[in-house]
């Protein structure tokens, strides 16, 4: 199996160490700055020795070496700096995403790609429209991290563990995301049953804002392992053929009620990628919450001149 990312910077790098270290496929590592993709991939080399760890990692800034990639994974990008929205990177990123989804339509023409750069689900949109590629194809990650810090909330808040706790994240990568309260239960039992309506406001509150608070306490750059862990896991179930029912931004024709854009939604992965989109039945709330959410994202992709 291998996995290429374009991209060597902190999230790129990330997925290129937990890829091989947890023995999911080999990796290609691809960036403009080709001396920085090469100190990375010498760098993780050394951890997979450290490990003993037998898979490839190559670094390359020539997209030939990414033909007969199962995954192509992109994090190229700029990330956001304090005070930015994740729209904001939309004019620089964009042109960063076109120009790597033709690569990807010569080199890897078979491969599924996954989008990681901001705005995610406006890239997301922008490299299916482009790539001509099946809408089974091409997902984007959000919805997996967004669900994994409302979960590390829920466990501060209820000190249950992680591993009790179910949840997902639904919409967009930003302030409309939409976490699914009516599927939310700590070993079992519903949260709305756990903790009062403040803490739970509070608590979806902070799930918005925590991307933010990294960016502010980072000085510099966006986070990244949290990112990177929940690419990995993507990966892993298409890869591993999981089918495992994950939220991923992905191209809606008619599910949930909406049409040409992307935003997230629980799909089933496994190794042909989006093997099916799950329709929840929804409360009317969280379904208006999609639906905005939504809307949102079309919003950006008007001022991108994608859609009308
Ligand atoms: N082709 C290849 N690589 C590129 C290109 C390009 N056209 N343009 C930029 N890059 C590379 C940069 O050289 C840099 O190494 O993308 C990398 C981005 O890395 P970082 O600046 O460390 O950003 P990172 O934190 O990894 O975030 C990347 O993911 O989560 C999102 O919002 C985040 O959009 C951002 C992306």
């Amino acid at each position: 199996m291998k996995i290429s990312i374009i991209g060597a910077g902190n999230v790129g790098s990330t997925i290129a160490l937990l890829t091989t270290c947890f023995d999911l496929a080999d990796v290609v590592i691809l960036d403009i700055l080709e001396d920085l993709a090469k100190a990375k991939a010498l760098d993780i080399s050394h951890a997979l020795s450290a490990l003993n760890c037998d898979r490839g990692i190559k670094a390359t800034a020539d997209y030939r070496e990414i033909s007969d990639s199962d995954i192509v994974v992109i994090t190229a990008g700029l990330p956001r700096k304090p005070g930015m929205s994740r729209e904001q990177l939309v004019q620089s990123n964009s042109e960063i995403v076109k120009e790597i989804i033709l690569n990807i339509k010569q080199f890897a023409p078979n491969a599924i790609v996954l989008v990681v750069t901001n705005p995610l689900d406006s890239m997301t949109y922008l490299a299916y429209k482009l790539s001509g590629f099946s809408s089974k194809k091409v997902l984007g990650m959000a919805g997996v991290l967004d669900a994994s810090r409302f979960k590390e909330l829920i466990s501060k808040a209820t000190s249950a563990k992680r591993s009790k706790i179910a949840t997902s994240v639904l919409g967009t990568h930003g302030d409309t995301m939409v976490p699914l309260l009516s599927q939310t239960e700590v070993e079992g039992k519903p949260i709305c049953d756990l903790l009062k309506e403040s803490q739970i406001d509070e608590i979806l509150t902070q799930t918005k804002n925590t991307g933010g608070e990294i960016v502010s306490l980072l000085k510099t750059g966006s986070a990244y392992y949290g990112p990177a862990a929940s690419c990995f896991k993507m990966c892993s179930a298409i890869l591993r053929d999981k089918k495992e029912i994950l939220p991923a931004s992905v191209y809606l024709e008619d599910e949930y009620g909406l049409k040409d854009v992307c935003v997230g939604v629980p799909v089933c992965l496994g190794k042909e990628g989006i093997e099916k989109i799950i329709e929840l039945k929804l409360t009317k709330s969280e379904l208006d919450a999609l639906h905005k959410s939504a809307q949102s994202v079309k919003e950006t992709l008007r001022c991108m001149k994608l859609t009308e």
